[in-house]
């Protein structure tokens, strides 16, 4: 199923996904308030914390950012940055040709060590925002790739990416990326990973999709799929009017009651997990303690 009607309402970005360096997504992402990434983001370290606990040190994490732009999700977890440090970084200090901005962000991370000891894998269409992640050593593996097409599909060394991934993370991506492309990875995903426990899931989607296709992919794929009760995270401000008008009209037809949430100005999502049967209660209660 596509989201179209839902992608047709809501502001279109598409050109600001595929500039060369990070500087115009951020700053416009910034401009209207986009904090999802920011609010999903000690959701995904207690998972990573929760992993690393679970299967042991010897173990790394390695984590699959689905949608991951500019390498956000990395950024986020593995460096520890937050929204606002990445930009104020992008806004006021990183040049913006290509290869001295990678050098700066490279520069930039090291500063620091991480905070913590993961591995990063993004998947985008959008290869450009994928060659800046690579180059700038903010992913440690990166794939620019449309699966939403029919007839792709991953390549053996795509597939071993996948495989070697214990937890998938997603933010502001499902909608674009529906269950077409959760099923290609899902089929590979975690099955090389020595771990006991995953791999796990905790993606954010917009309260305006349906979510029906994307817990059945889930489910042929033999993981259990749940939302986190209680966890409503705001994506971003409404650009406009007619964008605000049309959401709450899709929310309304669906039945989502938008009061206290979208009826403020901005758009909801809600926090989603996943994992094999027998292991999501443990990833599940890590979540609900996390609130
Ligand atoms: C709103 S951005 C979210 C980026 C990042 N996860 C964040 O929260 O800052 C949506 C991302 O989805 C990517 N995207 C759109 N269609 C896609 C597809 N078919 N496959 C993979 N990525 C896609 C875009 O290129 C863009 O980088």
């Amino acid at each position: 199923m596509s989201y179209t009607k839902e992608n047709n309402v809501k502001a279109d970005f598409n050109s600001i996904y595929t500039e060369p360096p990070p500087h115009k997504y951020i700053s416009t992402m910034a401009e209207h308030g986009y904090r999802i990434g920011e609010k999903a983001r000690p959701y995904f370290q207690s998972a990573v914390q929760l992993l690393e606990e679970l299967n042991g040190e010897a173990l790394p994490v390695q984590m699959l950012d689905l949608g991951c732009s500019y390498g956000i999700g990395s950024a986020l977890v593995k460096y520890g940055c937050s929204f606002d440090e990445l930009t104020a970084f992008y806004s006021n200090r990183a040049p913006t040709e290509f290869s001295s901005c990678c050098d700066a962000t490279r520069m930039w991370l090291n500063v620091v060590p991480p905070a913590c000891n993961i591995r990063c894998v993004g998947l985008d269409s959008s290869a450009p925002a994928i060659d800046f992640a690579l180059h700038s050593r903010l992913l440690d593996a990166g794939i620019s790739r449309d699966y939403e097409l029919a007839g792709v599909v991953p390549t053996q060394n795509e597939a071993a990416w996948f495989q070697n991934c214990n937890l998938l993370v997603s933010t502001g991506a499902i909608g674009y990326v529906t269950e077409q492309t959760l099923a290609k990875i899902l089929c590979h995903l975690g099955k090389n990973h020595s771990g006991e426990y995953g791999p796990f899931v905790v993606v954010s989607i917009l309260r305006m999709f349906d979510i029906q296709p994307i817990r059945e992919v889930f489910w042929q794929f033999g993981l259990d799929f749940k939302p986190v009760p209680g966890v409503y995270l705001p994506q971003r401000r409404f650009i406009d009017k007619k964008e605000e008008r049309e959401v709450l009209k899709i929310l309304g037809e669906r039945g989502v009651d938008s009061r206290g949430l979208e009826d403020n100005g901005e758009l909801y999502c809600r926090l989603y997990v996943a994992g094999p049967e027998h292991q999501l209660h443990v990833l599940f209660d890590q979540m609900i303690q996390e609130m």
